[in-house]
């Protein structure tokens, strides 16, 4: 599995979300790879009528319908056709909150990916919430030029070894195909990426690389 995570860049948000995820989608029908995208609240609604793959929000609340001014609404976006959710993002941690949020999500029959920063925590979240997929992000190389799998390749094998039968994706700075393919290799059931797509200055070539990765 490959999520692209939108976050906020300016080339994935409003008409440009739209637009990138056109390509994901166009990409994912080309290679056959399972492709989906992490979009802001404010467009999940259009972008879910405009592609078929799956489309993730970026964070849900414990909320349901009523006194809830503010919130994004898990059975909401169910009914919307969002598929899932992220929760626990580095960019926007909750652990505190976790049960709650993952039992609302779970409620709603929304997908969860909970976001963890290290082994022990994506042990701790596979074993307490068992979500569909644990992702693990070493804070300090999401963003950056280097790929988690290069640089902290045994955060990987121990996540692996960790979250039992979870599937673990693995992300900060991961880039092309090779890095796919070293995730993989470690036991990694796929990744979780941004800038490597939304700072791309051709998207399809890099999302067509990495599905290239994933089923090598
Ligand atoms: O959610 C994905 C993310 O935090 C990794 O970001 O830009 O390092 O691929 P990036």
């Amino acid at each position: 599995m490959i999520i692209v995570n939108f976050k906020t860049y300016e080339s994935a948000v409003g008409e440009n979300a739209i637009a990138l995820a056109k390509i994901h989608e166009l990409i994912a029908a080309e290679t056959g790879a399972p492709i989906a995208v992490a979009v802001n609240a404010l467009d999940l609604a259009r972008v879910v009528a405009a592609v078929k793959i799956p489309v993730f929000a970026q964070h849900t609340d414990a909320a349901g319908f009523g006194s809830f001014t503010g919130s994004i609404v898990p059975e909401l976006l169910q009914k919307m056709g969002v598929a899932g959710t992220l929760l626990n993002h580095s960019e926007k941690r909750v652990v505190e909150k976790l049960p709650e949020l993952v039992a609302a999500a779970k409620k709603a029959g929304l997908q969860i990916v909970i976001c963890a920063e290290d082994d022990d925590e994506a042990a701790e979240f596979a074993e307490k919430y068992e979500p569909d997929f644990v992702a693990v992000e070493p804070p300090e190389l999401i963003g950056g030029e280097i790929s988690v799998t290069s640089a902290n390749p045994q955060i990987i094998e121990h996540s692996v070894a960790k979250v039992g039968a979870i599937p673990l994706l693995v992300g900060a700075g991961v880039k092309n195909g090779t890095d796919v393919a070293t995730a993989i290799k470690l036991g990694a059931a796929g990744v979780l990426l941004a800038s490597g797509v939304t700072k791309a200055a051709n998207p399809a070539e890099v999302l067509r690389d990495l599905a290239r990765g994933l089923i090598s």
